[in-house]
């Protein structure tokens, strides 16, 4: 557990030191934090004190770092609405996160306990409900309306993706094409929301599509670079690993694998992952398979393909120093050791 908590305290400084070079980064980033804070109070007392538990437990912050390097990449100066934007988008991100510990029954968040173990999942629904409520509330309370309609469709793609992916957990024949259009709603389309939101907060029209095209090209490579990472035996990331398999979740890893397996290899495997949570035994055995058919290094592959676009498309910029830190946050996404 030590060594869980000391990795999850490393997550934020990894993306610090590629990234949080740049003086006016770190300066927003640390005006953030407290705008983010100040965001999350309510009027009942057991909802605060969940609400500074997970703000307590950061993580890397990758959305706001997307909202403000979009922003930057217009080449105008950052106002009000972009750090009202970035807080928004956190608060789906970590809602999100709240309920998905509930739908995958995960015990372990940022090198914590989730909200439902340390409460229950009764009040994980609840605290997921009001961050979300409260994003939208923040944005219309300034009179950015345009950001509540841009902001309410990933909300909704998140659930449609979580929603797809529990059914092809029961059918298990998930074909890359699924698990692709899976994660673009459940993972891609916030962090392309955020670059959206990002450009259009300093005015910037003209970029919003580009940026919203380049970010979710990065959330795909980040979510495959997320499954890859489910394949290892150590927890890196401050959340179990070896949980895609439990939840039966065919991701990209497995499904490569099973590419080069013969039907009654496939049968069997599909079956260990289909008994994994009464199990666990067959996690390694599921593991080794994935390993031993090169599935993680195939999947990588995908992943840098979407690096590869979300680096073409940032190339059509103007030159500044954000376009420089949006290649950097590309190839951090799966480079990124934790
Ligand atoms: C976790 O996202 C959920 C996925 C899309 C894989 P992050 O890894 O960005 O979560 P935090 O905010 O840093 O904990
Ligand atoms: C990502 O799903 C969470 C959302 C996008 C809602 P996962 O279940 O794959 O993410 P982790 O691994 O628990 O963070
Ligand atoms: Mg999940
Ligand atoms: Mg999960």
């Amino acid at each position: 557990m030590e060594r869980i908590k000391q990795n999850t305290k490393n997550l934020e400084s990894e993306i610090n030191e590629r990234l949080f070079t740049d003086v006016e980064l770190k300066e927003n980033l640390k005006k953030f934090e407290l705008f983010f804070r100040d965001c999350l109070t309510s009027d009942s007392p057991l909802l605060n004190k969940v609400l500074k538990y997970v703000f307590d437990r950061k993580g890397k912050r990758m959305r706001p770092i997307c909202v403000f390097l979009a922003a930057a990449a217009t080449q105008r100066p950052l106002v009000e609405a972009t750090f009202i934007g970035a807080a928004a988008i956190e608060m789906i991100h970590t809602a999100s996160l709240i309920h998905d510990d509930v739908v995958d029954s995960s015990d372990m968040r940022r090198g914590n306990k989730s909200v439902n173990a340390e409460w229950s999942s009764q009040i994980a629904v609840l605290t997921g409900d009001y961050l979300l409520a409260k994003a939208l509330r923040l944005v219309t309370k300034h009179g950015l309306f345009d950001f509540t309609s841009i902001m309410a469709k990933p909300i909704c793609e998140m659930s449609e993706g979580e929603m797809l992916q529990i059914e092809q957990s029961r059918t298990q024949n998930t074909d890359e094409q699924t698990y692709l259009s899976i994660i673009r709603k459940k993972t891609a389309a916030i962090v392309g929301t955020s670059m959206e939101i990002g450009a259009k907060s300093t005015g910037g029209e003209h970029i919003a599509k580009l940026m919203y095209d380049i970010g979710e090209n990065i959330g795909m490579a980040f979510q495959i670079k997320d499954d890859v990472f489910d394949y290892q035996k150590t927890n890196l990331l401050g959340k179990p690993t070896g949980n895609d398999i439990i939840e039966r979740k065919m991701t990209l890893p497995l499904i490569h694998a099973l590419r080069q397996a013969k039907p009654d290899e496939r049968k069997s495997v599909l079956k260990h992952v289909a008994e994994a949570a009464t199990n666990t035994e067959n996690v390694s055995k599921v593991r080794d398979f994935v390993v031993k058919n090169h599935g993680t290094e195939s999947a990588m592959s995908v992943a840098a393909t979407y690096v590869d676009k979300a680096i073409e498309l940032i190339s059509t910029l103007d030159d500044s120093p954000a376009k420089l830190m949006l290649t950097e946050l590309s190839r951090y996404v799966t480079s990124r050791r934790k």
